[in-house]
């Protein structure tokens, strides 16, 4: 019997020894704490505990014994309680025989023991559990040989996968999820379980499955997940529009680039220099316009024109239907999708000073995420194009060092205010106010007046000259 006393020095479980002791039920860890301890994954924030008996019960004395006795949740319906000792969160939970009904998540329980409570779990890495209990404290029990899984890097069932898989869909994503954060591989039989139970997917919560996205997406390869979820049919069901990007048309010797395939590779080099979740999610759609737009024209081959737009539509009705939050987080993917070929094609042209001005000034906060995306939007296999794509940001990035520091356009204040021209000409609000203050901007923007006060309050008078106003005297 292996024992892992060495995992438990936390002085909680002792306590929730003693409490069980007390209370004479036994009682276990299980799951994240014991794999993540084993794989060395640093210190866990949560606990889940088995009791075999009451877990409210347990959670109950285990308060009584704490200094400050912290507050027990309790949710009746799930037979589970919560509490928290400092930095950490315990769960407690009955040992349970579950079987699920086919329309839903939400289980039949009946008590059972801690075999039976192994059994349900998902995964034989999630399985190991380390006895609480006075006599075998820190034995490992692991009746399904998840040690051997967690050495092999295997996610496996304990239970037929198919049975494992239909009892709560959400395992399907949970195996993808570990298997991108883990680096491990889904054993054949349970991968192919999950292309065939796939379409279970639907009867689990948007919530949690863009949890599990999220998670997928936070990790350091992110393309492993999205490359699974590709290959059991899943990401059909959840992103249909990034699979539609699959695939390469060829018309007359004219070919695209595959764009699904593409964007993974986008997403995995942009893992590399940020972990902000939305700036992934943003690198993730930044193509997804194309599929809609597609089209090919005998002369130039292959466009796919105003994907960007549509694209930052589509961000919109997506983030939307997965229950994504519509707030400044869409916004800010919605705007980086809608600019995402924007610094290109200043490189195209000719990096003017103006062309950089207005970039800066449309990107504005986000600038530098606009240049991090774009940069890792290069996926030539190519190493001169490589090297020369790059060195056209460096170029782009240069520039708007220079011109930022001079004219300061990133967060653009209107160097005349609507107040001061309303003043001047003895108006009220109104149109001519906007024509002018928009003047201003365009002139400052085109290179014409430096963003200051003088040149600005000069244009203004000449402008409002033009429009028929008269300075005011007063
Ligand atoms: N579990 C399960 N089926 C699920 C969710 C969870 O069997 N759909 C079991 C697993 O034994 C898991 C434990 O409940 O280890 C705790 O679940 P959770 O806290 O969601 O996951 P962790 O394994 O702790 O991992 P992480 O914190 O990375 O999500």
């Amino acid at each position: 019997m292996k024992n892992y006393k060495n995992a438990l020095t936390h002085p909680i479980f002792k306590v929730i020894s003693e409490a069980a002791e007390e209370l004479q039920v036994e009682s276990y860890v299980i799951g994240g704490f014991v794999r993540d301890y084993i794989l060395k994954r640093g210190e866990a924030k949560d606990i889940d505990i088995v009791a075999v008996g009451s877990g409210i019960q347990l959670a109950k004395k285990v308060t009584e014994l704490l200094p400050g006795k912290p507050k027990v949740k309790v949710f009746k319906n799930f037979g589970t309680a919560m509490l928290r000792s400092n930095d950490i969160e315990i769960e407690f939970v009955g040992a349970r025989k579950e079987s699920y009904r086919q329309d839903s998540r939400k289980p039949i329980v009946e008590d059972g023991s801690l075999q039976d409570d192994q059994n349900r779990r998902d995964f034989t890495i999630n399985a190991l559990a380390l006895s609480l209990n006075d006599k075998t404290f820190g034995d490992l029990l692991d009746p399904f040989d998840g040690l051997t899984d967690l050495e092999k890097k295997v996610i496996r069932t304990p239970l037929d996968p198919d049975i494992t898989y239909s009892d709560d869909p959400l395992r399907m994503l949970r195996a993808i999820r570990f298997a991108t954060q883990l680096n491990f591989k889904i054993e054949k039989e349970s991968l192919k379980a999950i292309s065939r139970n796939n379409k279970r997917i639907k009867i689990i919560s948007k919530e949690r499955i863009t949890d599990e996205l999220h998670k997928i997406m936070l990790a350091e390869t992110p393309s492993t997940g999205f490359a699974l979820l590709h290959k059991t049919g899943l990401l059909k069901l959840i992103l249909p529009e990034l699979t539609a990007l699959e695939g390469i048309d060829e018309i007359e010797g004219q070919r695209h680039k595959d764009n699904f395939w593409h964007t993974l590779e986008v997403v995995d080099n942009i893992s590399e220099n940020t972990d902000d979740l939305w700036l992934r999610w943003a690198a993730l759609l930044h193509d997804i316009g194309k599929a809609p737009t597609k089209k090919f024209h005998k002369k130039i081959g292959w466009t796919f024109h105003g994907h960007e737009f549509v694209g930052a539509k589509m961000v919109f009705r997506l983030f939307k239907r997965l229950r994504m939050p519509l707030n400044d987080k869409m916004k800010y993917v919605q705007k980086l999708v809608l600019m995402s070929s924007r610094p290109i094609a200043i490189v195209d042209k000719d990096v003017t000073d103006s062309a950089v001005r207005r970039l800066i000034f449309d990107a504005g906060e986000d600038i530098e995420d606009l240049m991090i995306l774009c940069e890792a939007d290069i996926t030539t296999k190519n190493p001169k194009r490589f090297r020369k794509y790059h060195n056209n940001f460096k170029v782009v990035r240069e520039k708007m060092k220079e011109v930022e520091e001079r004219d300061q356009v990133r967060n653009f204040q209107p160097p005349v205010s609507g107040e001061e021209i309303m003043e001047t000409f003895n108006i009220k609000p109104s149109r001519e106010i906007g024509i002018i203050k928009e003047t201003i901007k365009e002139a400052i923007l085109e290179g014409e007046i430096p963003n200051e006060y003088e040149a600005a309050r000069e244009l203004m008078l000449k402008k409002g000259k033009e429009l028929g106003l008269e300075v005011s005297t007063q």
